[in-house]
């Protein structure tokens, strides 16, 4: 099968990225590591590129304040040099603009530590424990111009426990991160995902009804 070549966005310790490398290196993901690219010098993740020689690039948005869209057409440029087909969202602390999503339509990646639509946005494992719901999990989705609204790929449910604290739930919602991600792009990668409206079904078959996702 063709490897699909993935862009993954990172902002800090990568422990997804690493998910990601680990999961490739034991043949369970279909996927290529293309290059890796950080909005912060300093990112643990791009650490993790190097000693896998995976090519890691530093993208300061020194400069761009108030103008996201053109730090997204660097961005662009830097994934379409190294030939990017899936682009891979994994604590990118930065939020993605039209030019992003217009460059790689429906081929955009987020992993969020909560059940969507519940608890969008940040220190969601916090606001989970603080409302009471005695689920929490994580959700994997493709992006789309709203804060982590996209289509839903994969989620994993976590229960919450009474002795947990943020850190704890934290962990346990990141061991089922570093699963469901690796299993949505390998499914991205044997183009088994149709998405129809908000809507992506897994398929094996031809479907009329959605956009086939490919990976020919
Ligand atoms: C993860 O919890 C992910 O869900 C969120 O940011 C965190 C990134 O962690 N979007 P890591 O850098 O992959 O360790």
């Amino acid at each position: 099968m063709k490897k699909v070549k993935l862009g993954v966005l990172v902002s800090g310790r990568g422990s997804n990225l690493q998910a990601i490398i680990d999961n490739i290196e034991n043949g369970e993901l279909s996927a290529e590591l293309a290059v890796v690219i950080s909005d912060q010098p300093d990112a643990y993740a791009l650490e993790r590129a190097r000693k896998h020689d995976i090519p890691g690039v530093h993208v300061s948005a020194w400069g761009f304040r108030g103008k996201r869209d053109e730090y997204d057409a660097v961005l662009v440029k830097e994934l379409q040099k190294h030939d990017v087909e899936l682009v891979v969202l994994a604590g990118f602390m930065r939020i993605i603009t039209p030019t992003l999503l217009i460059a790689f339509p429906k081929r955009v990646m987020n992993i969020h530590p909560a059940l969507l639509p519940s608890f969008p946005g940040l220190h969601v494992q916090k606001a989970a424990l603080e409302h009471g719901v005695k689920f929490s999990g994580c959700t994997v989705h493709f992006v789309d111009e709203g804060m982590d609204t996209g289509p839903i790929i994969i989620q994993a449910v976590v229960p919450i426990l009474d002795n947990d604290t943020e850190d704890s739930l934290s962990a346990r919602i990141l061991k089922q991160e570093h699963t469901i991600y690796s299993r949505a792009i390998q499914l991205f990668a044997q183009g088994k995902l149709v998405v129809a409206g908000r809507s992506v079904r897994v398929t094996d078959g031809v479907d009329k009804s959605g956009e086939f996702l490919t990976n020919p």
